[in-house]
């Protein structure tokens, strides 16, 4: 017998299977589970939009992700680094225009140099804000040690997707190379939590041969790993990488996308307390993308500070939104909602 929707919502706690129907839901069904999720978020996180100003430092980066845009192998790409005194002046005039919460990201690197850089970077917007600024770091996947000596400088939160939750999955997206293993990407995710992190993870929705039983995993591993935050989007094609290849075996744009915003909805109702972000690349497949995610239960926004100059550099998928400037898109995705600028 078929269950209903109205059975699975009424649950306490989903299991597999559970998410996976609530996954598949189409129609009404759909629309009942979205407009749940809503409620649940209002009870359990308010109502307000937390943003969060995002500085992209640099598109170097060591790995060759088979889905990504900078990848280190696309040598269409012009690399760039924003030298630490114009990182330091954009995390200062976000600060003085409000933003207590900053994220820094960048391309993974693991060199002295790098890690020494963020951590001179951590320590000094600490300074400037007199220890007050909330700093994420999304700087990818390091050692115990070096994400230790981030924490120690004052960094709170660390992103880092594990991308798949399906081991198969997650080394066919990722090159056979010697610097990707699902184990060490989740024993990462371990550290960060153990060290203390405000931790986020996340997958990519949508990916070529992912199917409802790989993302009801993954919303299954993000509550095993008790990810503080999350932050999921569609996958999206990017010509200059080899998964392009595989295009005409993915779901439509339109589908990735509803699947996307479902699945917010899902994790809200799995994670009632967790931040989830309207991720960027949910506008790259609909120009109310971070909207209609804001209404289906995540409540975070990064707006991005990153100077135009560099943007155009820092495509991990075709269409990146970046024209459209913070203050603008604040107003316009976050319209009619309380604002929390922490
Ligand atoms: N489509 C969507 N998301 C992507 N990312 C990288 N490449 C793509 C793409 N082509 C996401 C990954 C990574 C994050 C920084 O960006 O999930 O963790
Ligand atoms: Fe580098 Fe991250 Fe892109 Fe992978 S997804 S190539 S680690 S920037």
């Amino acid at each position: 017998m078929v269950q209903r929707v109205e059975h699975t919502l009424s649950k306490a706690v989903l299991d597999l299977s559970d998410l996976e129907h609530l996954l598949g839901s189409q129609g009404d069904d759909r629309e009942q589970v979205l407009a749940k999720a809503a409620e649940v978020a209002r009870a359990h996180v308010g109502d307000a939009v937390r943003l969060r100003g995002l500085i992209e430092y640099s598109n170097r980066c060591r790995k060759n992700c088979c889905y990504c845009g900078i990848r280190s192998g696309n040598g269409k790409v012009v690399r760039y680094e924003i030298d630490p005194e114009g990182v330091l002046k954009i995390a200062r005039e976000a600060w003085d225009r409000g933003y207590g919460s900053v994220v820094l990201q960048s391309g993974e690197r693991i060199d002295k140099a790098f890690i020494m850089t963020i951590d001179r970077l951590v320590r000094e917007m600490m300074s400037f804000s007199g220890g007050k600024i909330r700093i994420t770091l999304s700087c990818g996947e390091q050692d115990r040690e070096t994400y230790l000596r981030w924490f120690e400088s004052g960094a709170l939160r660390y992103l880092l997707r594990f991308e798949s939750s399906d081991p198969d999955l997650y080394h066919r997206i990722h090159p056979q190379d010697g610097t990707h293993s699902y184990a060490h990407r989740i024993m990462a995710i371990r550290n960060l939590k153990q060290i203390g992190y405000l931790t986020g993870s996340g997958m990519m929705i949508g990916l070529p041969g992912q199917t409802l039983s790989h993302l009801a995993g993954d919303l299954m591993l993000l509550k095993q790993l008790q990810v503080d935050m999350v932050g999921m989007g569609p996958y999206i094609e990017h010509p200059d990488t080899p998964l392009y290849s595989l295009r005409d075996h993915l779901q439509s744009a339109q589908q990735r996308f509803r699947m996307s915003v479902l699945a917010i909805a899902v994790l809200r109702l799995h994670m009632p307390h967790i931040n989830i972000a309207a991720s960027t690349a949910l506008d790259a497949l609909d120009p109310a993308g971070r909207e209609k995610a804001l209404a289906a239960g995540a409540n975070v926004l990064m707006p991005n500070l990153t100077p135009a100059c560099y943007r155009e550099n820092y495509f991990l998928y075709k269409d990146k939104p970046w024209l459209i400037e913070a203050d603008e898109l604040v107003s316009k995705v976050a319209a009619g909602r309380r604002l929390h600028w922490k």
